[in-house]
C-alpha cells in the first residue's frame, strides 16, 4: 500500500470518529458514551482517534485518556475479531476460571492482554461480571458464556472459527 493510500484509509477512519462525536455533541451526550460509540467503530481507541474525540468535544486531550484508561471496557490496543474476557473474580476463581484462562492462553498462543498476531482474537482477564452463579463465565463480543470448563472452551473456540 502507498503512502497516499495509508492517509485516505486514515482520512476515512478519523472522519467516522468525526461524525460519531459530532452526533454526540450535538445531542449533549456524555464522553463516556462518545467513547463506546467511537470504540463500537474501531474495536479500540487510538490516539488519534482520541485526539479528534477530545477536539470535537472540546474537552482536553487528557480527560479523553483518562476516561478510556480508568474504564476496563476501553482498549488503547488493536483488539482481536473475537474479543474474549475471561472472569477471575472469586466466585469463578473458585470454580475453575484460572483453568479456563490457562486453556484459552495455551490454545490461542497469547497471554491475557494479548491480541493474536492475525487479530483474530484477542484475550484478557476481568473481574467480577455479576454473573457469580454461572461461573466460571466467558463473555466473547458482548456474549456470555457459562459454567465453562476446557471442554467447553473447545466448544467454544470451534464456533468462532
Ligand atoms: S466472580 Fe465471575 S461473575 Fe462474579
Amino acid at each position: 500500500m502507498s503512502s497516499e493510500q495509508l492517509s485516505s484509509v486514515e482520512e476515512i477512519d478519523l472522519a467516522a470518529a468525526r461524525r460519531i462525536a459530532a452526533e454526540h455533541r450535538a445531542k449533549g451526550s456524555s464522553l463516556v458514551t462518545v467513547l463506546q460509540d467511537v470504540q463500537t467503530e474501531y474495536g479500540y481507541l487510538s490516539r488519534e482517534v482520541l485526539e479528534v474525540v477530545a477536539e470535537q468535544m472540546q474537552v482536553p486531550l487528557s480527560q479523553a485518556y483518562g476516561l478510556a484508561t480508568f474504564y476496563t471496557s476501553f482498549s488503547l490496543q488493536p483488539r482481536g475479531r473475537y474479543h474474549i474476557s475471561v472472569c477471575m473474580g472469586t466466585a469463578c476463581h473458585v470454580r475453575g476460571a484460572a483453568n479456563v484462562l490457562g486453556k484459552l492462553e495455551r490454545d490461542l498462543g497469547i497471554k491475557a492482554g494479548q491480541t493474536t498476531a492475525d487479530l483474530k482474537h484477542s484475550l484478557e482477564s476481568v473481574n467480577c461480571l455479576g454473573a457469580c452463579a454461572a461461573g466460571p463465565i466467558v463473555v466473547i463480543n458482548g456474549v456470555q458464556h457459562g459454567k465453562v470448563d476446557s471442554r467447553k472452551v473447545n466448544e467454544i473456540l470451534r464456533e468462532l472459527d
